[in-house]
Order: C-alpha cells, then structure tokens, then sequence
C-alpha cells in the first residue's frame, strides 16, 4: 500500500526523502512523488513505475530543507504519473501526500468544480489538495483543520504550503503515521522503516490527530483542537533487521528467521518452569470461564494462522471458537456481547478490514486480543490486550516467519487458557512444551535440507497449476502454503481437504498436475495415502511431506520431503516452511519480483 515520508531540518530533504521512500518499497507501489520547498515554489516530481525512475529525473543540485514523498498503489485511477501523489492546487502552491480513501471525493469534486476548480487526475486524493487551497489564507494549519470537518473516510495526510517552509501539517485517521524525532530535524512516516536511519525516537499519532511538525518542535492536536502530549517510543530493532543481511531477498531472510523468531517467543513466554507468561495480560480463571464465544478475525495468511489458533484453542482449552474473514465479519452482524472474546491477528496492525472489525465489536463490548507484530500498529493501540508476536520487521509481501509467530502465539494462548480451567492433565500440558520448546531446532533442520526443495521447484517452477491437500490440521497448512505459492509464483493454485477431491476437484488431475499432498497427522495418515493413489490413478505427480521415519508415502510419491518427528497438533509450525522454502524457489526460478510480487501490498489499509 502507499508509503508516507516528510522531512523539515537542517539536512536536504532531498536524500533522505529518496532513500525513505526506498525503505518504504516493499509496502508494494507503482509510482513515486516528491514535494520540496525550494523558496520560491514548490518543486513538484512524479514518476510511474520504480523510484529509481524519480530519482533520475531529479536535478543532482535540488536542495531543500523541507519536503514529503510518496509511494502509490492504485486504487482511484490507474498507476500513472499524473495520478500518483503529492496532489497539489492550481498553482502548485500546497501539496498533498495521502494514505487511505476519502469516501465523499466525488461530492467534494463536484462541489470543488463549481467553484471553478479543474481537476487532472483521477484521484480522490486530489480533492485535499484543492479543498486545503480554498481555505487557504496564508495559515496552513487552518485551512488544514477547516478542510478536516469536510472529509470523510480513512487518511493519513502529509501537508506542506509554498509561503511556509517551515513547517509540515500531518494528519491521522485511520491510516497509521509515526512522527520521527531528531535533533533539530523531525519526520513523518507511515512506518518506522523510512526514518530509522535518522531517528528511533517516535510517536504513533491517535485517530484525528493533528501533528505540526518545525525543525525544533512537534505539537499535536487532538480531533477537539486541544494540544495533546503522546508518548514517545523507542523503536528496539536496527536498520540491519530491515535489510537483506547478506540474502537475495527479504522473503528467504525472513524464512531462514524463524527459528530464531520462535525461540523469542518461547524464551518471553515460557518460564523456567514451564508456565506461560502472558506480560501483563490479565486473563484470570474467572475472565476465562466468562468467555462464551470466542471469534478470531484476521485476512490472509493472518487467517490461516486463526485457523489454526481455532484448532488448538477448542483441543486445548475445550471452548468454541469461530474464524471470520475481516472483510466478511463486520458485515454480517455477529452475535456479540460482554461475554466475547475476539482474537484479531494481524502482521502489520494496520490491516483495515480486521482493524474495523475489531472497532465494530468493541463497540459492542466484547474484550479484543491482539496477536500483532508491528508494535504501536492501530490494532494493538486499539485493542484490551497485545501479544505481540516478536518476528522484527517483515518486508518481504508474503507474510512468512510473522505467520509462525502467531501460530506459536495461538498455541500458548490455548495452552494458558487450558491450564488456568484447569482442562489438561499436567503430564499432557509438560509434554507440549518440552515439544514446543524443540521447534526452533526443527524448523532449522529443515532450512539446512533448502537444496532438496529447491531443486523440486527447479523442475516444477514450469507448472500451470498446483494443488494442495491434506486432513486434519494439514488442510489449514495447505491453505497457507496455496497462498504462499501463488502470491509470489502466480501460478494458479487451490489448497482442498484431501477427502474432498473426489467430490469435484480431482476433474482437474490429468498427467502430471503436480499435488502437495502434506500428510503429517499420524491418525489420518493411512487416509492420506489412499486420497494420494487417487491422484496417482489419474496420472498426477505428488510432491509429500511426511514426519520422518513414515516411508510407506515414497512409493506414490514423485517428491518426497520430511519434517522432523513431533507430536501431531504441532506439526503446523514445521510443515509449513518446506511449503515457504519451495513457494520462494518456484518464483525465483520463473525469475519473478519475490519480495514485491504485483498487485500486492504489505499492508492492506483499504477496504
Ligand atoms: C500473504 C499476506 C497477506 C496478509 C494479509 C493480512 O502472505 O501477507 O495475506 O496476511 O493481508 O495482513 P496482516 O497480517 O498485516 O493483517
């Protein structure tokens, strides 16, 4: 989605605008802008495609103290120059950054162009521009605050006027933006990457905050026009953490991290002697048996974990649990009281769709929990209680050790809830752990055998389509492990419990549709392997992957790969990286943009 930077201190603004937009594009883009305050005017550049295009098209000598830049992705008018951001007024005398959707653009349009105003792009965020103009009387902070009780919809504006370069106007609402604090030099951003080179110092706007930002100061104002203080964080991780540290790309870093993300977890999480530390949550027995409905709402990936938190919560702890998409929950009217406990899982905290689900059922009374990995995100400020996953920053698009952050998570919850009712026996509940606490070693076995699965991807990268099956906890992996390979290969790709193929699907097999049939539940092993021979009477190629020492799967299988040995309803957390591994070697092999993949964004913050 679009990325936000503005500068204003001592430094040309021109630099740390271009590499803060850098940082910023693995949130996925398909034009860049810049706006800088030379004096005289505005210097206004955008380009489509890379923002190595806007770079070269900039002078060597521009120099500015002051400026905003922006990454675009296209939802109002295709990706063009003319569309892509800073927006600014007739006489380019203010510019615009925005982040979100105005909703009511095209009666603020209409309304605009009877009072004469032309517009040249297909944009929404054109309108801000324009509106800020026409309060515009020589004080930015004002027309800023009157053009505000006209709009409607989520943004995070970035705002700076021609006749006064010494100050950005910022804005928040719905749309998340963090205030960098330097020395004499202060940023905006839509997330810490763009500035962490200058500042950790930051401070996550509210919901219709106002931020006036000078070489000196950072006042903020809350949607009332009082002036507010907000508290100002320290970011923990580095620029290393954000940087491809010596791999190819993001997505393989952040694969070949996870077994140190899951150690993280396990070492915040499990005391010495085995019990859950949930930092600060209060979750008491009574809190627990008061909860008669439990929802989880998350998209995507963060979906696919739910599911599996779903699994794990209603074995462990024996309460019942539904998984809703965020774009489908906040639809649907949900059965929501006091007595609700919803789970919101999400990466990047800002995804919209769950972000407005969880408003919709606090609204309501429920107690929201969040499984978050980007700390300060709006989900984790909005919700009761955070855990946070640990995972450091995730810039590759295909969401990869934060998924197995948050399926750790959904474990240790279950696990806690489940022991606090006082529903697992203690010897059970210690065997878990003592398998949980062997994961990281496991997922490292794993990576170290990268060879195997990537010569696999090298003789099937070619495929037209793939399919993947499996029972039991292994159908939430085949969904995850779908997705994972057809977001960065684009090959077209459906994950189907493996008892369902006969009734439909299997029309599909013809020789050599290759199907990754993950069978890693002792008890529904046997049944794996007769829906495999189903496949292998149709001509299909099998690629599996078994715990290892299951050996009756080689001979109908074409591939075979193995996880290391662990009990059943963990084996979640292993199968899902030779899936990762072998997603990341398809796309590599059909030479495709892995970390950025087209079309997509990191975080999701539209509708
Ligand atoms: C897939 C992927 C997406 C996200 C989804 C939710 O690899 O990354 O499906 O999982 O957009 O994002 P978050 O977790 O940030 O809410």
């Amino acid at each position: 989605m679009c990325g936000i930077i503005g500068y204003i201190g001592e430094k040309n603004a021109v630099p740390v605008i271009i590499d803060g937009l850098k940082k910023l594009e693995y949130r996925g883009y398909d034009s860049a802008g810049i706006a800088i305050n030379i004096g005289n005017e505005l210097k206004i550049e955008k380009k489509q495609g890379r923002i190595i295009n806007l770079e070269k098209s900039l002078d060597n000598d521009l120099y500015a103290n002051v400026g905003i830049g922006h990454t675009r992705w296209a939802t109002h008018g295709e990706p063009s120059e003319i569309n892509a951001h800073p927006h600014y007024n007739i006489d380019k005398s203010i510019a615009v950054i925005h982040n979100g959707i105005i909703e009511n653009y095209t009666e603020l349009k209409k309304w605009l162009e009877g009072e004469g105003i032309k517009f040249i792009s297909e944009t929404d965020t054109e309108v801000v521009a324009h509106l800020v103009s026409y309060y515009y009387n020589g004080d930015l902070v004002k027309a800023v605050t009157e053009s505000l009780k006209r709009l409607r919809g989520a943004y995070a504006l970035g705002v700076v006027a021609k006749d006064e370069p010494d100050k950005i106007v910022a804005v928040r609402k719905d749309s998340p933006l963090v205030i960098g604090l330097g020395k004499e030099e202060n940023f905006i951003a839509s997330d810490v990457p763009a500035i962490l080179k200058h500042t950790k110092n930051v401070l996550y706007l509210d919901n219709d905050d106002m931020a006036i930002l000078t070489k000196n100061e950072v006042k903020i104002f809350n949607g009332n026009g009082d002036r507010v203080e907000r508290d100002i964080e320290t970011i923990e991780w580095d620029m290393e953490a954000a940087e491809k540290g010596g791999y190819p790309h993001f997505t393989i870093k952040e694969i070949n991290e996870q077994p140190e993300g899951i150690q993280k977890v396990i070492d915040r999480r499990i005391n010495d002697d085995g019990k859950i530390v949930l930092d600060g949550i209060n979750l008491s027995k009574d809190d627990i048996e008061k909860i008669s409905r439990i929802y989880i709402v998350a998209c995507g990936t963060s979906y696919h974990a739910g599911l599996v938190g779903k699994y794990v919560i209603e074995k462990f702890a024996k309460l019942p649990v539904q998984v809703e998409i965020g774009s489908e929950f906040r639809y649907k009217d949900p059965l929501i009281d006091d007595k609700t406990l919803i789970i919101t899982v999400s990466q990047s905290g800002e995804t919209l769709d769950t972000l407005q689900s969880l408003r919709i059922a606090k609204e309501q009374g429920a107690r929201i929990m969040s499984i978050v990995n980007v700390v300060g995100s709006s989900i984790a400020r909005e919700s009761d209680d955070v855990f946070y996953t640990w995972a450091g920053p995730e810039i590759g698009v295909a969401s990869t050790k934060a998924f197995t952050t948050q399926m750790l998570t959904f474990y240790l919850i279950a696990l806690f809830m489940a022991d606090k009712l006082e529903v697992i026996e203690k010897e059970k509940y210690d065997s878990i752990i003592k398998e949980i606490k062997k994961i990281p070693n496991d997922i490292q076995t794993i990576l170290d055998n990268y060879k195997d699965i990537q010569k696999i991807a090298d003789e099937q990268f070619n495929n037209e389509k793939i399919f993947f099956i499996g029972r039991g906890l292994d159908v939430e992996i085949s969904y995850e492990a779908s997705l994972k390979l057809k977001e960065i290969s684009y090959i077209n790709s459906q994950a189907i419990a493996a008892g369902e193929l006969k009734h439909g699907t299997i029309a599909l097999i013809e020789e050599g549709t290759l199907v990754v049939a993950i069978a890693t539940q002792d008890k529904l092993y046997e049944k794996m392997l007769s829906n495999i021979k189903e496949v292998k009477a149709r001509k299909g190629s099998i690629l599996s992957i078994a715990k290892e020492g299951n050996n009756e799967i080689n001979d109908i299988s074409d591939y075979r790969l193995s996880i290391p040995n662990t009990i059943d309803i963990l084996t979640p957390l292993l199968s899902i990286v030779p899936m990762q591994l072998f997603a990341y070697y398809v796309s590599v092999a059909r030479g495709n943009d892995v970390d950025m993949p087209r079309n997509l964004a990191k975080s999701v913050t539209v509708e």
